[in-house]
């Protein structure tokens, strides 16, 4: 951040929202607390409540709603982690062992569930607005899940059900992030709109980023397993383009990709494959186009050090796949 000031609200906004996340994941009964504080002791960027901070900025940044709303998206998030682990059946998240590999998949769902409850105790403070908007975007989220469980429609394109699946289950959740921030400002209600669309491009250019990190980066960088989507068999946009590839060479490589990959011996020969396989890098592309349209969408907005910063954060996605 260019802007001192900015940066030193953001600090404290953040700070803030520590206090209310070792809050809500705290228990009178300890093994809850344990299991619930897991994740949020490990770290993770907590971008989306950043986002809701710098949504904010565009209207009163102290008003009393914002803190809460930002706490609200992380454990928001946060749950989800722990049901997308038993789902994904991943190892590793925020460079510690998962809640479903260090207890076991009954403990990760529950302590999910009771991150959801403890979200929406302090949504109920924030009125029925946000309480409407916190569970129209979860059902969108668990829909894009679902629809990443069943695969493309009959006749539908792969890549066009998977890019539907990614602004449900991720750009959902960083739309309201952004909009809960500009909504509990009182900023206007164009501002509240442009930030929510930012919010939702933004979030499949982050999530495709995501993805192409899945495979070319290692767990010291992304603090998960690398190949964890090919072992279960999860489409993603490096290996949508490489199935979608047809030259001879790369015949074995869509075989592999075709079912998931179980043995560790062939996750790396897919990985080391797919890291120099012009997927990638057409992979690489349609982040950067997704990230230079979220970009294009904070034009119309007054300019500011927050509307700065998050030109640069579109600038970060862009390019960290590179
Ligand atoms: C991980 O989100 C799941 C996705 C939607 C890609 P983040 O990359 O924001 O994860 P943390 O919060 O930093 O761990
Ligand atoms: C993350 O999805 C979960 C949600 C967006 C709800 P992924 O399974 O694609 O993300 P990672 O790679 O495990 O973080
Ligand atoms: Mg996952
Ligand atoms: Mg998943």
């Amino acid at each position: 951040m260019t802007d001192a000031a900015l940066e030193q609200r953001i600090r404290d906004g953040l700070g803030r929202v520590e206090d209310l996340l070792r809050e809500a994941a705290s228990s009178d009964h300890p093994f809850i607390g344990q299991t619930a504080n897991h994740l949020v002791d490990a770290g993770g960027k907590r971008f989306r409540p950043l986002l809701t901070l710098l949504a904010a900025e565009f209207g009163d940044f102290a008003a009393p709603g914002v803190v809460p709303a930002a706490a609200v998206v992380e454990l928001t998030h946060l749950a989800t982690l722990y049901h997308d682990d038993v789902m994904d059946e991943a190892p590793l998240r925020r460079g510690v062992p998962t809640a479903n590999a260090r207890w076991d998949n009954s403990i990760a769902i529950l302590t999910g569930d009771f991150l959801f409850a403890r979200a929406s105790q302090i949504l109920a403070d924030l009125g029925p607005e946000a309480v409407r908007l916190q569970a129209e975007t979860f059902e969108r989220l668990v829909a894009g899940q679902i629809n990443e469980c069943i695969g493309p429609k009959d006749g539908q394109a792969p890549i066009d059900h998977y890019l539907s699946v990614l602004v449900d289950k991720t750009g959902s959740l960083i739309a309201t992030s952004a909009r809960f921030g500009a909504l509990l400002s009182g900023a206007p209600g164009p501002v509240v709109d442009t930030l929510t669309r930012f919010g939702e491009v933004f979030g499949v250019a982050f999530q495709l980023s995501d993805d192409v990190l899945d495979i070319a980066s290692d767990s010291d960088q992304s603090g998960k397993t690398p190949g964890t989507d090919l072992r279960e068999g999860v489409p993603t946009l490096p290996t949508l383009y490489a199935l979608a590839s047809t030259d001879r060479e790369s015949a074995r490589l869509r075989e592999l990709l075709s079912a998931p990959i179980t043995d560790d011996a062939l996750v790396r020969e897919v990985l080391a494959d797919l890291r120099v396989h012009p997927s990638i890098d057409q992979a690489r592309q349609t982040v950067a186009r997704y990230a230079d349209e979220a970009c294009e969408l904070l034009e119309s907005l007054p300019d500011n050090a927050a509307k700065e910063t998050l030109l640069a954060l579109c600038e970060i996605v862009g390019s960290r796949t590179v």
